[in-house]
C-alpha cells in the first residue's frame, strides 16, 4: 500500500474507532480543528503522562505548573508575537486558494529530496549487498545534479528567510517553476505576511474592554511565572518549568489531519541555566528528549534531527526532531535555545526585576532559557501512524483474512484488556466481571460478550489493546483463564491471580522509563 492510501485508511480507522472525529461534524465540520472520541482522549491522556512524568519525577529539578490560557495583552507585544509572529502567505489568483510561501518551497525541496532517494533505491536492488551508498550519491550524475538544485534552491530560501525578504520568496516560486497544486497555474500575488495570532474582546463595554490573544504557545505562561515559582519553589538554577495545555494559531495552511491544527496541545518545558551555558545544556536536553521518542519502539531510523534554516527572534540554537509520518519527515518537537530574550523582555516592559542571585557566583543575571516543546497532537499522529498495520493472517477456517491491528506501545494503549466469556450463559459472564471487578481499579478494562470470539479479538486488534482474557469452562474448575496477545496472537493459560502481574509489568510506563537512563 503506498504511503498516501495508508494515511487515507488510518484517518478513516482513526473516526470508525473513537480516536479522532472533526469538530462539529454535523455542521460540517470547522477548519483544522478535530475533536478526540472515547479512545482518542484516553490515548493522548497516556502520551501526556509519559511527557509529564517523564520531566517531573525523573527530574528532581523540573516541577510543573498550569497557567491560563488568556493572558495580559502586554506579554505579546513583549515577547514579540504581536509584531513578528507571522507567516508568509501567498495566493494563486486562479484557484483563489492561499499558500504559505515557505512551506509551497519546502515542498520544491522534499520533491528534489524525493527523486535523490528513488535513484538510491532503485540502484540497492540493482546491486544488492555490494552497494555503497555514500559512494553512490558521490559519483551517480543524476543524483549528482539533482543534489546541485537542492543545494542552490536551499541556500536562496535560507537568505530569503533570514532577511524576511517577502519579494525573493516569491522570485524563488517564479524561478523555479512552481504551481498551484489545484489551478496548476503559476498566476501568483505578491508574498505578504500574516500574523497568527487569534484575538478576542474581554471586558462588557466597549470602553473598557481590552484586546486580548489566545495564547499561541504555552511558553510564555512559563515565563511570567518565573519568579513565582522560584522563590515560593526555592529553585537553584539550573532549574526547568514544565506546562500541559493548548495553543492556538490562525494556521494559513491547515493539511494533512491533526498534523498543523489551528487548537492544538503544547507540552513545553523551559530549562533556566546560568549565561554561557546554554549549548552545553541544549545539547544534553536533545539527547534526553530523542530518546524519550525512540524509546517507544519505532525505529531508530524513522527519527532524524533538523537544524533550523532561519533561527527564530529569541534563538542562539534551534533543532527540531522529526518523525517520517507518512507524507515524509516533519517536525514532532522543537528545542531551542532562547537565550535571555524572553525575560529580559518582560523585565523591560513590567518594569518587574526578573533575576537570579547565583550564590556561587556571587552576582545577579538574568537566566539563559533552554526549551523543549513538542504537540500533543503530532506525538499521537506520530503514534498512530507508526502503529497502524494491516497484516494478511489465517482464519480458525483456514481461510485468508486481513486483520487490521494497532500496535500501540502497551503503556500508552487506551484499553489495556477485555475480558470475554466463552459464551453468555453456564456462570462465565458472571466470572468474567468478577475479573473485570478485580482489575478496574489498575487497568483501564473492557468487557465483550458479542460474537465470536474471533471476531471480538479483531475489535480489540482495531483500537490497539494489547491483552484479551478468555473466560471458559475450565476457569470454572481450577480458576484459569487464556491471555491472548495482540501483537503475536499467541495464547497462554495462566492463573487468574497472575493476571495482574502479567499485564502489570507490560503496561507501566517505567518499562519506557528504564529506556531513559542508558
Ligand atoms: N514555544 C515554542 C514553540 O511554540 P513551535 O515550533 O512553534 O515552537 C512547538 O511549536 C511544537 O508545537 C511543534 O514542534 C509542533 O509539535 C507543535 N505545533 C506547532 N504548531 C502546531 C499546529 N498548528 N498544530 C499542531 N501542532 C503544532
Amino acid at each position: 500500500m503506498n504511503q498516501e492510501d495508508l494515511f487515507k485508511k488510518l484517518i478513516a480507522h482513526s473516526k470508525e474507532y473513537g480516536y479522532i472525529f472533526p469538530s462539529s461534524e454535523i455542521y460540517d465540520g470547522l477548519g483544522a480543528v478535530y475533536d478526540y472520541g472515547q479512545n482518542g482522549v484516553e490515548l493522548k491522556n497516556n502520551i501526556k503522562k509519559y511527557w509529564w512524568d517523564s520531566m517531573i519525577l525523573l527530574n528532581e529539578n523540573v516541577v510543573g505548573i498550569d497557567s491560563a490560557i488568556f493572558m495580559h495583552p502586554t506579554i505579546w507585544k513583549a515577547s514579540g508575537h504581536v509584531d513578528a509572529f507571522n507567516d508568509p502567505l501567498i495566493d494563486n489568483k486562479d484557484s483563489k486558494k492561499r499558500y504559505r510561501a515557505d512551506v509551497l518551497i519546502e515542498e520544491e525541496l522534499a520533491k528534489i529530496e524525493g527523486k535523490i532517494d528513488k535513484e538510491i533505491e532503485k540502484a540497492r536492488v540493482r546491486f544488492g549487498e555490494s552497494f555503497d551508498e555514500k559512494i553512490f550519491r558521490e559519483t551517480n550524475p543524476r543524483v549528482l545534479e539533482n543534489q546541485q538544485k537542492w543545494n542552490d534552491l536551499h541556500s536562496h530560501f535560507a537568505n530569503a528567510l533570514n532577511n524576511a525578504d517577502l519579494a525573493g520568496l516569491k522570485q524563488i516560486i517564479e524561478d523555479n517553476e512552481i504551481v498551484c497544486p489545484v489551478s496548476g497555474t503559476r498566476n501568483w500575488t505578491e508574498v505578504r505576511q500574516f500574523n497568527l495570532m487569534f484575538s478576542t474582546e474581554m471586558g462588557s463595554t466597549a470602553d473598557s474592554s481590552l484586546k486580548i490573544y489566545l495564547r499561541p504557545e504555552t511558553a510564555q505562561g512559563i515565563f511570567v511565572n518565573y519568579l513565582n515559582v522560584q522563590k515560593t519553589g526555592r529553585m537553584k538554577i539550573p532549574f526547568g518549568i514544565a506546562q500541559i495545555g493548548k495553543a492556538f494559531r490562525n494556521e494559513i495552511v491547515a493539511r494533512q489531519f491533526i498534523f498543523r491544527m489551528r487548537e492544538f496541545e503544547q507540552m513545553e518545558m523551559q530549562f533556566f541555566v546560568r549565561p554561557g551555558t546554554e549549548l552545553k545544556w541544549f545539547e544534553q536536553w536533545k539527547e534526553t528528549r530523542i530518546k524519550w521518542h525512540k524509546a517507544l519502539g519505532f525505529g531508530e531510523s524513522n527519527y532524524r534531527f533538523h537544524e533550523h534554516e532561519k533561527l527564530a527572534h529569541y534563538a542562539n540554537a534551534a533543532v527540531d526532531i522529526e518523525f517520517r509520518f507518512p507524507f515524509g519527515f516533519k517536525e514532532v518537537e522543537g528545542i531551542h535555545s532562547r537565550t535571555d530574550f524572553d525575560l529580559s523582555q518582560h523585565q523591560k516592559f513590567s518594569g518587574k526585576k526578573i533575576q537570579y542571585f547565583d550564590p556561587e557566583l556571587n552576582e545577579s543575571y538574568v537566566p539563559f532559557v533552554v526549551e523543549t516543546s513538542i504537540g500533543v497532537d503530532r506525538m499521537f499522529l506520530q503514534i498512530m501512524s507508526a502503529s497502524y498495520f494491516e497484516e494478511e493472517i489465517e482464519s480458525s477456517d483456514g481461510k485468508k483474512d486481513t486483520r487490521v491491528v494497532l500496535r500501540l506501545p502497551a503503556p500508552l494503549a487506551p484499553v489495556k484488556l477485555c475480558v470475554m466469556p466463552l459464551i453468555k450463559k453456564e456462570g462465565l459472564p458472571e466470572k468474567a466481571r468478577e475479573i473485570i471487578d478485580e482489575l478496574k481499579f489498575e487497568f483501564n478494562c473492557q468487557y465483550d460478550e458479542k460474537d465470536s470470539i474471533g471476531k471480538r479479538y479483531r475489535r480489540q486488534d482495531a483500537i490497539g489493546t494489547p491483552f484479551c482474557v478468555t473466560v471458559d469452562h475450565q476457569t470454572m474448575e481450577d480458576n484459569t483463564v487464556t491471555i491472548r496477545y495482540r501483537d503475536s496472537m499467541a495464547q497462554e493459560r495462566v492463573a487468574i491471580d497472575q493476571v495482574k502481574s502479567i499485564i502489570g509489568n507490560q503496561v507501566s510506563l517505567r518499562r519506557l522509563f528504564e529506556k531513559l537512563k542508558s
